[in-house]
C-alpha cells in the first residue's frame, strides 16, 4: 500500500513536473515572440509572466488541451503591430493558425514561418508586406489558407507554388503582382477559394488548367489585366458559386455553356471587358443565379428568353452593350427582381402590364434605348420602385409608387401634360423631365415636395411657375420653354396687371387672415377666461385631480388660478404652456393639455408615471400633473433660457459652433436614450428646435416628448395632422407610412442640426424663403455644389470643416430613405467625434460670445 501511494505520488510529481515545465515554456516562447514586435498600442500588455493570467487567456491565444493546454491559435489582427515575426513562435508544438492580419508589418514575406510544421492558417493580410513571393514558398507544404492579399507583394508567382497542393484558401488579392500565371493551378485541387484580384500587373492570360478546380467555390479575378478569351474549361468548375471576371480585358465570347453547366453559380460578374457576340441561350442555370452583370462589353443580339427561368434573379445588368430586340416579357416579372439596367443599348418592344407582378423591384434604368410604349400601368403598381429612368414616350401615373425618390424620363418624346399626380408621390426627390414635347402648365402641387432636381428645361411648357418650386434651383433646369414665365426668367409674366392683381389679392388675403386671426385671439381669450372661471368653480367643487412625483408645495386651486393670460408664454399643437411661480418662489412649465383621449384616471396616472420617471440629464422632468374632465395639466420643470427655436427664431441670432455641436450631441443623447436605454422604449414623435429647452450652461433637454403614451395615438394623430406649421421636421414617409418609427426621430434630429449647421428656421416666414430648410439645403448642396453657402456665415471660418462635417450628418438623417438613416447611437458618435477633434485647442465651457 506504502508504495504504491508513493510511486503514485512520484509520478504525480513527474507528471506536474512536465506540465509546469511545457506551461512555463510555452508561455517563454510568446514572450520570445513579443519581444521582436513593437507594440505601439501596448496591445499586449496581458502578454507577461509576471501577470497572474495563464498565458492562455492573453490576447489573442486561444488554447486546447492535448491533453496539457497547449496554444492552437494566435490572433492578433488589428492591432497596429510591427517589428519582426520571429520564428521562436515555431517553437509552440501545436500552433495551427497565425493571424496577423491589418496590422502594419512592413518586411518581406516572412519564409522563416515554414518552420512551423503544425500551420495550417497563416493570415497577413492587410499589411506592409513587400517584395516578391520567393520560390522557397514550397516549403509551407502543411498550409491549407494563405491570405497575403492587401499588401506590396511584386513580381511573378513562381512555380514552385505549385507544391502547395494542401491549398483551400489562396488569397494573393490587392498587391502588385505582375507577369503571368505559371501553369501548375492545376495542381491546387483542395483549393475552395481563389482570389487574384485587383494586381493591375498581372497581365495574363485565364489559364486553361483552372478548369481541374473541382472543388473551387469563388474564383476572383476582377480588376487585374486578365486578357484573351474565357476557357472552355471553365465550363467544368463544378462547385463555383461566385466567379467574377469583370474590370480585366478578357475578349472573345462567353462559352456557350458556362451559365448552363454551373449550377451553383449564384453570382456571374464578367462586367467591363470586351466581350462580344450574342448571349448564350443558357446564361443561367434555372434556380440558383442571383447576380448576373454583363455591362459595359460588346455583347449583340438580343436577351434570350430563357431569362424568365431564373426564378432567383434579383440583379440584372446589361447595360452599355449593343444588345437589341425585343426586351423579354418574361424579365419584367421575375418573382425576386430587385434592379434592371439595360441602358445605352437598342432594345426595342416594351414594358409589359405584367411588371406589376415583380414585387420586389427597386431600380430599373432603361435611357438611350428604342422602346416604343408608355410607361405601362403595372409599373404604377409596384410599390417597392424607387428608381426609374427611361426613354420611353408616354408618362404614365404613378400613384401607388409611394417610395420612388428618382424618375427620369428625360430626352424621350413624352407628350401631353405633367401629370399632377406626381406630387403624390411623397418621397419623389430628383425629376428629370428634360427634353420632351410635354406642354401645359407645371402642376401646383409639386410645390409639396423636397425636389432637389426638377429638370424639366427644353419642352413645351407654359404659363407660370409656381415661385417656390423653382426657387434656389438653376434657372437652366426651366430653360427652352419659351412660354413659361415667372421671376427670374426672361419672360416675366408681361401681363403685369393680373400679376398685380394677385399681389393685391395676396395682400387682402393676408390682411384677412390677419383679421381673423387677431378675432380668433380674441375669442379664445375670451373662450379662455369663461372656461378659466369655470374650471375654478370645478376645481373648488374638487373635480381636479392632482399626482406630484416631486414634492410641489402648491394646491391646485392656487395652479389653475396661476394659469392666465399673464402666465401663458406660448402654445404649441397640443396646447398652451404657461410659467408659473409657486408660492415656495421655484417656478414650473405647465402644459395644457386640451386634446386628449379617454383614459381612466389610473392608467393616465402610469403612464405619466413612467415618462417622469426618466432621469437624464438631456430630458426636461415631469413633476407632475393634474387632470380635469377636459384637460391635462402636465407640470415640468423650467429652464430659464428657453427654447432652442427662439434663439434661432431672434434676429441676429449668434451662438458660436462649439456651443451649437454641444447643443446637437446633448439632444442626440437625450433622443438615444428615450430610444434605446429607458425602459419601455420610447419614441419622441414630435422633436423640433421648439421642443428643445436650454438650461443656464446651453445644456438641452427635450420636452414634449412620448405624448402619444399620454393623450393616445389617435388624438396624438389628429393633433400632429392640424400642426402644418412644423410639417418640415416630419420624415416624409410620415406621408404613408401609419406606424412611428425611430427613422422619424432621426430625421426630425437631421432637421434640428440643419437649423444649427445654417443659422436658418427650419421653416421661413417670409413667402418669398417659404422653401424649408431640407429643401433648401438638399438644393444648394446638389446643384451648385455649394455646402459651404449652407453653413451660417456668422459662426468663423476656423469652425467651417467641422461644421460640413455636421452637415454631412445631417444630410445622413435627413435622408429621404428611412434605412438610409443612421441610428441615433451612431449620430451621437459621429458628433462626440467631431468634438473631441476640436476640443484640444481651447475646452472651455465658459466665456463664448454669446449676443441674443
Ligand atoms: C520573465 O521571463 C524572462 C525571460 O523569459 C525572465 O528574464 C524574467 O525574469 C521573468 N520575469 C518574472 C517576473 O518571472
Ligand atoms: C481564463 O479566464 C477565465 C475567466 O476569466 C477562467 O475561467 C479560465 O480558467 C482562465 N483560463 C486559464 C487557462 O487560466
Ligand atoms: C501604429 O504604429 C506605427 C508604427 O509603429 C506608429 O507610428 C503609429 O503611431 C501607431 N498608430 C497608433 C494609432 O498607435
Ligand atoms: C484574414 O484575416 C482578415 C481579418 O481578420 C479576415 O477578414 C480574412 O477573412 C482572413 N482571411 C482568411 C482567408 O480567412
Ligand atoms: C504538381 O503536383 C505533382 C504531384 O501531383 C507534382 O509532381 C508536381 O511537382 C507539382 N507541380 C509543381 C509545379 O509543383
Ligand atoms: C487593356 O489593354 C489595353 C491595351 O491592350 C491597356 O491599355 C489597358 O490598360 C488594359 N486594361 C486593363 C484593365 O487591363
Ligand atoms: C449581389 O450583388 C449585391 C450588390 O453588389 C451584393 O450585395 C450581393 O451580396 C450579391 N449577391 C450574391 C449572392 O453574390
Ligand atoms: C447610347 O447608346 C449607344 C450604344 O447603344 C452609345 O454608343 C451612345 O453613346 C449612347 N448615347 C448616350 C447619349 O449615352
Ligand atoms: C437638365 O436637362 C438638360 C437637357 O436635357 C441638360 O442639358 C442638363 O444637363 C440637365 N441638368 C442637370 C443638372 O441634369
Ligand atoms: C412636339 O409637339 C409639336 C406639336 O405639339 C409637334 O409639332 C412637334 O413636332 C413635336 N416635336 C417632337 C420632337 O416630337
Amino acid at each position: 500500500m506504502a508504495t504504491a501511494c508513493t510511486y503514485s505520488l512520484i509520478i504525480s510529481l513527474i507528471l506536474s513536473f512536465f506540465i509546469l515545465n511545457s506551461a512555463s515554456s510555452e508561455a517563454d516562447i510568446l514572450l520570445t515572440f513579443k519581444a521582436s514586435i513593437e507594440d505601439s498600442k501596448n496591445a499586449l500588455s496581458s502578454w507577461s509572466n509576471a501577470s497572474a493570467t495563464h498565458y492562455c487567456n492573453w490576447t489573442g491565444i486561444a488554447c486546447v488541451s492535448t491533453p496539457s493546454l497547449s496554444v492552437t491559435s494566435l490572433n492578433l489582427q488589428s492591432l497596429n503591430l510591427s517589428g519582426e515575426i520571429s520564428s521562436s513562435i515555431c517553437e509552440l508544438p501545436y500552433l495551427s493558425h497565425l493571424n496577423l492580419a491589418d496590422n502594419v508589418f512592413n518586411k518581406p514575406i516572412p519564409l522563416h514561418l515554414s518552420e512551423c510544421n503544425t500551420l495550417e492558417t497563416l493570415n497577413l493580410s492587410n499589411n506592409l508586406i513587400w517584395g516578391p513571393i520567393p520560390s522557397q514558398i514550397s516549403q509551407f507544404g502543411s498550409l491549407k489558407v494563405l491570405d497575403l492579399s492587401g499588401n506590396h507583394v511584386e513580381g511573378k508567382i513562381p512555380e514552385s507554388m505549385g507544391s502547395l497542393q494542401n491549398l483551400e484558401v489562396l488569397n494573393l488579392g490587392s498587391n502588385l503582382l505582375s507577369g503571368s500565371l505559371p501553369a501548375v493551378f492545376g495542381n491546387f485541387t483542395e483549393l475552395v477559394v481563389l482570389d487574384l484580384s485587383q494586381n493591375a500587373y498581372l497581365v495574363s492570360e485565364l489559364p486553361s488548367d483552372f478548369g481541374k478546380l473541382e472543388k473551387l467555390e469563388q474564383l476572383l479575378l476582377q480588376r487585374s489585366s486578365f486578357y484573351g478569351e474565357i476557357p472552355d474549361s471553365f465550363v467544368s468548375l463544378r462547385s463555383l458559386t461566385i466567379l467574377d471576371l469583370s474590370q480585366n480585358n478578357l475578349t472573345g465570347e462567353i462559352p456557350q455553356t458556362l451559365g448552363s453547366s454551373l449550377k451553383k453559380l449564384v453570382s456571374l460578374d464578367l462586367s467591363q471587358n470586351m466581350l462580344l457576340g450574342p448571349l448564350p441561350n443558357g446564361i443561367c442555370n434555372e434556380k440558383g443565379l442571383i447576380n448576373l452583370s454583363l455591362h459595359t462589353n460588346l455583347f449583340s443580339g438580343p436577351i434570350p428568353n430563357s431569362i424568365s427561368g431564373c426564378i432567383n434573379l434579383e440583379r440584372f445588368q446589361v447595360q452599355n452593350n449593343g444588345l437589341f430586340g425585343d426586351f423579354p416579357d418574361g424579365l419584367w416579372s421575375l418573382p425576386k427582381i430587385k434592379l434592371i439596367r439595360a441602358e445605352n443599348n437598342r432594345f426595342s418592344g416594351e414594358i409589359p402590364d405584367s411588371v406589376s407582378k415583380a414585387a420586389q423591384l427597386e431600380q430599373v434604368q432603361l435611357d438611350n434605348n428604342s422602346f416604343t410604349s408608355r410607361i405601362p400601368q403595372g409599373l404604377g403598381m409596384v410599390k417597392s420602385l424607387y428608381r426609374f429612368s427611361a426613354s420611353l414616350n408616354g408618362l404614365y401615373e404613378l400613384k401607388k409608387c409611394r417610395k420612388l425618390v428618382s424618375l427620369s424620363l428625360a430626352d424621350n418624346s413624352l407628350t401631353g401634360e405633367i401629370p399632377p399626380s406626381l406630387s403624390d408621390l411623397p418621397v419623389l426627390t430628383y425629376l428629370d423631365l428634360s427634353d420632351n414635347n410635354l406642354s401645359g402648365p407645371i402642376p401646383q402641387g409639386l410645390q409639396n415636395l423636397k425636389l432637389a432636381l426638377f429638370n424639366v428645361s427644353f419642352n413645351q411648357l407654359s404659363g407660370r411657375v409656381p415661385f417656390s418650386l423653382i426657387s434656389g434651383l438653376p434657372a437652366s433646369f426651366l430653360e427652352g420653354n419659351p412660354e413659361l414665365c415667372g421671376p427670374g426668367l426672361s419672360n416675366s409674366c408681361s401681363d403685369d396687371q393680373p400679376r398685380h392683381r394677385t399681389a393685391g389679392l395676396a395682400t387682402l388675403t393676408y390682411a384677412l387672415i390677419s383679421v381673423a386671426f387677431g378675432l380668433g385671439t380674441l375669442i379664445v381669450a375670451a373662450g379662455f377666461f369663461l372656461y378659466h372661471r369655470y374650471s375654478k368653480q370645478r376645481s373648488q367643487m374638487g373635480s381636479w385631480r392632482m399626482i406630484f412625483f416631486y414634492p410641489l408645495r402648491v394646491t391646485e386651486h392656487e395652479l389653475v388660478m396661476g394659469m392666465n393670460e399673464m402666465s401663458a408664454v406660448g402654445s404649441g399643437a397640443f396646447g398652451r404652456v404657461y410659467i408659473l411661480g409657486l408660492p415656495s418662489g421655484e417656478l414650473v412649465a405647465i402644459k395644457k393639455l386640451v386634446n386628449y383621449g379617454s383614459q381612466s384616471f389610473k392608467s393616465l396616472k402610469a403612464e405619466i408615471r413612467t415618462l417622469a420617471k426618466i432621469r437624464h440629464k438631456n430630458i426636461v422632468k415631469i413633476l407632475g400633473f393634474c387632470r380635469s374632465d377636459d384637460s391635462i395639466l402636465l407640470i415640468y420643470e423650467f429652464l430659464q433660457k428657453g427654447s432652442l427655436g427662439d434663439l434661432i427664431h431672434r434676429p441676429g441670432f449668434v451662438l458660436q459652433w462649439d456651443v451649437r455641436l454641444r447643443i446637437a450631441i446633448g439632444v442626440a443623447q437625450g433622443l438615444a436614450y428615450l430610444q434605446k436605454d429607458y425602459a419601455p422604449h420610447l419614441l419622441h414623435r414630435n422633436l423640433k428646435s421648439n421642443n428643445i429647452l436650454l438650461d443656464a450652461d446651453f445644456e438641452p433637454k427635450l420636452t414634449d416628448f412620448a405624448l402619444d403614451i399620454i393623450v393616445g395615438e389617435a388624438a396624438f394623430q389628429s393633433t400632429m395632422a392640424s400642426e402644418t406649421a412644423s410639417s418640415c421636421y416630419n420624415a416624409p414617409e410620415c406621408g404613408y407610412s401609419k406606424k412611428a418609427t425611430e427613422q422619424m426621430d432621426v430625421y426630425s434630429f437631421g432637421v434640428v442640426l440643419l437649423e444649427l449647421v445654417s443659422g436658418r428656421k427650419a421653416e421661413q416666414a417670409e413667402p418669398a424663403e417659404s422653401l424649408d430648410i431640407v429643401k433648401w439645403v438638399r438644393r444648394k448642396v446638389n446643384i451648385t455644389n455649394g455646402a459651404y453657402q449652407v453653413l451660417d456665415p456668422n459662426i468663423s471660418e476656423s469652425s467651417q470643416q467641422e461644421m460640413l462635417w455636421a452637415l454631412e450628418i445631417a444630410m445622413g438623417c435627413t435622408s429621404v430613405m428611412p434605412e438610409k438613416r443612421p441610428s441615433m447611437f451612431e449620430v451621437v458618435r459621429a458628433l462626440q467625434s467631431l468634438d473631441s477633434r476640436t476640443s484640444f485647442p481651447s475646452n472651455t465651457s465658459e466665456g463664448h460670445s454669446i449676443s441674443l
